[in-house]
């Protein structure tokens, strides 16, 4: 992948450029267009599509997988479900039905398969409003405003959760958010201490992929691959963690791939249905990466036998963000029908 070729500009999407008289393969790559602003960890967009009518198959790049941080590849799948669910939203939204096939991945199969059709009835499986949310949302790093969010919002937001094996934790009690706070501290002065974890997340923020400008992109990776920066790291993550209103965490029955990718599904169409109520979203990884602390996170939010998937702070801020870049839809679709 060509580090040059990431931009913000695949943000200005104007929906009134859907080719409603196109061939269904036509507008099915559109539709991608909106796949590819989903978020994803370090910003890596593990996904490649291959079209064929209305037959959308999804892969991973295994070339844009974080092999250090994310050993099992929950991250990288969680991420594909981001897309998916993107893809979905904006299907419904131009009058498609779909059916999603989930598939165990072996070597060069797809991850999952959508199939549009032209029933396009609602699923009614979403609050109302995402789609316009898609060209809108964004990670926040803020410290989050202390006020805590309505029951009206949190409701919403539980209501985005209808996989039968997805489940939603909001924790707002503020002893297990302190806890949580000092397992990720735990957790980032692990990660900060491995050079591959360093040199890894310096490879991201180096081509920008993080949104920096280009000198301060590059200054960034230095700093981060020659200096173990765990103190700071931890210092800062741990107070986040500790003043967000609520913490999210999806969990799921199994963890296999079918799971997370669910997981990821939920995950966006909740940082979706949060952007529409002002409410700023952030996914905090280090613990997840780490087994033992994965483990720990489990007991200390009861999660009985659920496995949990993603971490994330829910909470207010009035600090603007800037979108981050993606590398074309062009780029990461298969020429190969
Ligand atoms: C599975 C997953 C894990 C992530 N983990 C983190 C994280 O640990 N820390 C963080 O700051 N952002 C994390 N993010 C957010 C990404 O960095 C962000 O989505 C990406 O940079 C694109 O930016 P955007 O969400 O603003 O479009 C994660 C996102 C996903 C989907």
């Amino acid at each position: 992948m060509n580090s040059s070729e990431l931009t913000t500009a695949v943000w200005e999407l104007d929906e009134d450029e859907f080719p409603s008289d196109g061939s269904i393969q036509e507008r099915a790559r559109f539709l991608l267009r909106y796949a590819i602003l989903a978020p994803s960890s370090h910003n890596s967009q593990p996904w490649r599509f291959a079209v064929r009518d209305g037959r959308i198959r999804i892969f991973a790049d295994d070339a844009r997988w974080l092999e250090v941080a994310d050993h099992d590849k929950r991250e990288l799948q969680i991420s594909l479900g981001c897309a998916i669910e993107n893809l979905c939203i904006a299907a419904e939204h131009f009058g498609f039905g779909y059916r999603i096939e989930y598939n165990d991945a072996g070597d060069g199969a797809p991850i999952a398969t959508v199939t549009l059709h032209s029933d396009g009835t609602p699923s009614n499986i979403r609050p109302p409003g995402l789609f316009d949310q898609l060209t809108e949302r964004y990670t926040s790093h803020d410290l989050f405003e202390e006020r805590s969010l309505p029951q009206s919002t949190r409701d919403i937001l539980r209501q985005c959760v209808v996989e039968d094996d997805v489940s939603l934790h909001l924790i707002e009690d503020s002893d297990q958010k302190r806890s949580i706070g000092e397992l990720q501290a735990a957790a980032d002065l692990r990660q900060m201490d491995d050079r591959e974890y360093r040199k890894e997340l310096g490879y991201w923020l180096g081509i920008g992929a993080l949104g920096q400008p280009w000198l301060m992109a590059r200054i960034s990776q230095a700093v981060v691959t020659a200096f173990d920066l765990g103190d700071r790291e931890s210092r800062n993550n741990s107070k986040l963690i500790r003043n967000a209103p609520v913490l999210g965490l999806l969990v799921t029955e199994t963890d296999d791939p079918a799971a997370r990718i669910k997981a990821g599904q939920v995950y966006e169409r909740l940082a979706l249905a949060a952007s529409a109520n002002s409410v700023a979203t952030h996914p905090m990884s280090q613990i997840l990466e780490r087994p033992e602390k994965r483990d720990e996170l489990g007991a200390l939010a009861e999660t009985g036998d659920d496995v949990p998937q993603h971490l994330f702070r829910l909470g207010y801020t009035d600090e603007p963000t800037d979108h981050t870049p993606r590398w074309p839809l062009e780029t990461v679709l298969s020429t190969q029908p």
